[in-house]
């Protein structure tokens, strides 16, 4: 039997990203979001939410730049990414916190974390207030990705990347499971 729950944010299976920009004086700035997502294939973007009621010194600088990128953490980044969302630019210097190195993006004026196996690099082509959330859709201008998860083709392997997954019922994360199968395949049975 199903029961009605109390209402709640939620999307499965979320993923834990790390958007970063730089401020005003050339600072980089780097925070964690669940709320973001692929949203357009022409041309390639990305969306993402930060609140705007909560004073994110990250939403600032992307806002102040127009230009961010989004880094996919692996499983083993959780303890840094973490503490990226815990605490705010304002207060420290996050990224040397957690001996975190980053670069200029190369097509776009915003920091790529070093750590991170895959980062795209976005210029802002939209923004909406919804609710407590600023939304910023980025173009996706350029992908950079270590080439140890890649396969033959230039194409990531997602178990190579491993990325790390958040459940924002419990607050937890997660590693994502093995793959079951193909899409686009499956359903065609049903056809
Ligand atoms: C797992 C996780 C997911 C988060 N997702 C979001 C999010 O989607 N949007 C948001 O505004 N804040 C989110 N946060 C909180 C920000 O990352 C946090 O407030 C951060 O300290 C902001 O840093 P800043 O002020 O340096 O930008 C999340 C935090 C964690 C730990």
């Amino acid at each position: 039997m199903k029961v009605n729950i109390k209402n709640h944010t939620m999307m499965y299976p979320a993923p834990a990203v790390v958007a970063s920009a730089y401020d005003e004086d050339g600072n980089a700035d780097a925070c964690t979001l669940a709320f973001a997502t692929m949203c357009s294939h022409h041309p390639p973007a990305v969306m993402i939410a930060i609140n705007s009621t909560l004073k994110r010194k990250t939403l600032k600088s992307i806002l102040h730049t127009k230009e961010f990128c989004v880094g996919f953490p692996s499983a083993e980044h959780m303890a840094e990414v973490d503490y990226l969302g815990i605490e705010t630019g304002y207060n420290a210097d996050k990224l040397a916190k957690v001996n975190f190195n980053h670069h200029k993006a190369e097509k776009v004026n915003a920091p790529i974390i070093d750590e991170f196996k895959v980062s795209v690099e976005c210029k802002v082509m939209h923004i909406a207030e919804v609710g407590s959330h600023t939304q910023i859709t980025g173009e996706i201008v350029n992908v950079q990705a270590e080439e140890e998860v890649l396969d033959d083709k230039n194409k990531i392997v997602f178990e190579k990347l491993d990325p790390l997954v958040y459940d924002d019922i419990t607050h937890s994360y997660f590693k994502a499971g093995e793959k079951i199968d193909d899409a686009f395949k499956p359903g065609i049975k049903f056809r």
